[in-house]
């Protein structure tokens, strides 16, 4: 089965082909960063013309690349939620009309089981069941996950996700967006050490996690640097510093205790901020001690892309989802309300 899969939740518009007998055939992106640059953050409306903009000529290309016709395609898989409704309304709409045409079937992805399922696109493929860490712009949760579509949710954040915290951290130390990658970048100049951040949570039991005391910590640091002339590059390098460590220390431990508990010994990062190194380290040593394996995708897959709605909705369609003629999106949309595929 050849499927087009399109991602337009938020600011990235991603269309992909996958092939359920040769994998993947082709992918491509276009971001939005330098759109929303200027304003600080996404907006929602610029978000959606840009899809617009984008995504008939990304399906051309990807056609193209895949060296196929439109005629060659099987199926259509599109975003339907959780994200930004009107941008995952032109996806949806787009993909859904491009079906119809066609004469194939469209299926509805969750955006989120398209992260917790791309790093299984890659070889070797972590094998069910894994303990899932999924970490993007707009959620932090483990979940064990037992088969495509049995996501039981272990813990979540309470307020901030990971990558939301990394982004307005960014922001009160006046980088630019996307915060989290900038602010990574920034921490590589800091020296660990210099200042200790709390790790959040860890001293309850269960797996909740809570980032925005870290943030506030974060704004009172630097404003305390501020106000007694401290406010050199390398001051701001050492707090972005101690806080990615105290994010990466939390994941971690939360990450562990999740293993521990449900005796998985099987591993995977996904999401946004599985890209960044330090705690792709820190995970991997962790896991190490702890005899087990981690699995994660590569770079480009960690944050938002059509290849993973392409391979969710691939398994989707081959375990013969069928949806109405209708087009439906969600801005919120719980991982754990999923039909299972088993
Ligand atoms: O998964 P994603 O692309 O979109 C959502 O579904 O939310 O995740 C985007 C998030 C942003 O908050 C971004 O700042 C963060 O992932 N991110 C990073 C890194 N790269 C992206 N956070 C920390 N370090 C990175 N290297
Ligand atoms: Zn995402």
């Amino acid at each position: 089965m050849k499927i087009l899969g399109i991602e337009s939740s938020c600011d990235e518009t991603g269309l992909a082909i996958y092939d359920s007998e040769r994998g993947l055939l082709a992918h491509a992106l276009h971001s939005q960063v330098k759109l929303h640059a200027e304003y600080g953050g996404v907006v929602p409306e610029l978000a959606s013309r840009d899809h617009v903009r984008y995504l008939l000529p990304l399906a051309e290309q990807v056609l193209k690349e895949a060296g196929l016709e439109r005629r060659d395609l099987d199926a259509i898989a599109y975003t339907a939620g959780p994200g930004l409704i009107g941008a995952l309304m032109v996806g949806a709409s787009t993909g859904r009309a491009m079906a119809l045409a066609l004469g194939i079937p469209a299926v509805a992805v969750h955006h989120m089981e398209g992260h917790l399922l791309a790093p299984m696109l890659e070889d070797p493929a972590p094998e069910f069941p894994f303990v899932a860490l999924l970490v993007s712009g707009g959620h932090t949760l483990l979940a064990e996950v037992r088969a495509v579509g049995e996501y039981k949710i272990l813990g979540e954040s309470l307020d901030d996700a990971a990558g939301e915290a990394f982004d307005k951290t960014a922001k009160l130390l006046g980088l630019g967006y996307p915060g989290g990658p900038l602010l990574a970048k920034l921490a590589e100049q800091g020296e660990s050490g210099v200042y200790t951040f709390p790790r959040p949570m860890i001293d309850r039991p269960g797996l909740k996690f809570s980032f925005s005391g870290l943030k506030t910590f974060t704004r009172n640091t630097w404003q305390d640097a501020v106000k007694t002339g401290d406010e050199s590059e390398q001051t701001k390098a050492n707090i972005a510093r101690a806080f990615e460590e105290a994010v990466v220390d939390t994941l971690m431990i939360k990450s562990r205790r999740a293993l521990r508990q449900t005796g998985i010994k099987t591993l995977v990062i996904a999401g946004g901020v599985g890209a960044n190194l330090r705690l792709r380290q820190g995970l991997q040593a962790m896991v190490d001690k702890e005899r087990a394996q981690l699995f994660y995708p590569r770079i480009d897959f960690c944050t938002d892309n059509g290849a993973m709605i392409a391979y969710a909705g691939c398994l989707r369609m081959l375990a013969g989802q069928h949806e109405p003629l209708i087009i439906n999106t969600r801005a919120r949309w719980p991982i754990d309300e999923l039909d299972s595929l088993t």
